[in-house]
């Protein structure tokens, strides 16, 4: 997929969105979601583990718990991971990330503390901002191995 920026006046389009990364993805991948809070990133996550055919009914923000798996049949464990709270690099490596992140479909909010533990996987991103009237822009693709 080319860098694309999509334009998203509900939440019908985030779902949309969704829809056209899920496309995109195959296993292992880590779906990179940016972007401030409120912006939409944990919204973006059901709507695509739910293309994934991930079984969401116990869907929850993953800010406390930090990493929560979803099952599908189709693409095994899908785990939706907030690193917001994580203070240091080191403490990734207590919680099994860089296996987890070479094995499985890693879709993360606040990827940045983790950005060198994705060497070698497909990495795609999507980079949400707030406009001014309410509405939302996002910036999609996928980034180099
Ligand atoms: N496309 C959208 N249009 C309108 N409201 C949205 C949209 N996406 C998310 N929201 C709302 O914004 C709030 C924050 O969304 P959330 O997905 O939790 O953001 P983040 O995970 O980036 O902090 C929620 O109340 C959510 O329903
Ligand atoms: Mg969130």
């Amino acid at each position: 997929m080319r860098n694309s920026t999509i334009q998203i006046n509900s939440v019908q389009d985030t779902k949309t969105l969704a829809l056209k990364i899920a496309r995109l993805i195959s296993s292992p991948c880590a779906v990179l979601l940016k972007g401030q809070l409120g912006s939409g990133k944990t919204t973006f996550t059901k709507f695509l583990l739910e293309e994934l055919e991930a079984d969401t009914q116990f869907f929850q923000s993953p800010t406390f718990p930090i990493m929560l798996p979803y099952e599908s049949e189709k693409f095994g464990t899908l785990w939706h991971i907030d690193l917001y709270r994580i203070e240091s690099e080191s403490d990734l490596v207590e919680l099994y990330l860089p296996e987890i992140f070479s094995k499985n479909i890693c879709i993360v909010e606040w990827p940045q503390i983790a950005e060198n533990l994705f060497y070698g996987t497909r990495r795609l991103f999507v980079e949400f901002s707030m406009n001014k009237d309410g509405t939302r822009t996002a910036n999609a693709g996928e980034l180099p191995t």
